[in-house]
């Protein structure tokens, strides 16, 4: 597999997130799980700051984040230099993130997006490559201190 994949939810995508790890071992992905695993009420912050850690100090890694709507862990997580956390609700969102916008963080809404639509969102972002150009120069834009 070309990427070591990270995912972290909140409450409102835990559910998700355990599909998503289901799915994404079938298709014989390694995937480290950092929580939360349970319904129980959790800040999204917490999970976002600490995938968005994991991603920038690991290398060729990619991160899948879901809260209820998917916009809390986009907001922290894009707070972190040098990640670029896209959400995407369908497939051709997540062609873009990768193609235009090298996300290396796919955030999903548990409470906007099923499982089915989300298993085509996970496969179209793991398998789309970033085709650089002149996206790489708008990339460099975004922070000129990373990448
Ligand atoms: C939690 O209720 C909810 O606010 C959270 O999951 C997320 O949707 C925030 O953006």
């Amino acid at each position: 597999m070309p990427y070591r994949l990270v995912i972290a939810s909140d409450h409102g995508g835990f559910e998700l997130k355990f599909a998503m790890i289901n799915y994404l071992k079938q298709q014989q992905y390694d995937i480290v799980d950092l929580g939360t695993n349970s319904s129980e009420s959790v800040d999204y912050t917490e999970y976002a700051h600490l995938l968005s850690q994991y991603v920038l100090s690991h290398e060729n890694t990619l991160g899948i984040l879901i809260c209820g709507t998917g916009i809390g862990m986009s907001l922290a997580a894009n707070r972190h230099s040098g990640i670029r956390a896209a959400l995407c609700t369908d497939t051709y969102m997540a062609r873009m993130a990768r193609e235009h916008n090298d996300a290396n963080v796919l955030c999903m809404g548990g409470r906007v997006t099923g499982p089915g639509l989300a298993e085509h969102i996970v496969d179209t972002f793991l398998n789309t490559e970033f085709v650089g150009g002149r996206h790489l120069r708008r990339i460099n834009q975004l922070d000129p201190t990373v990448k």
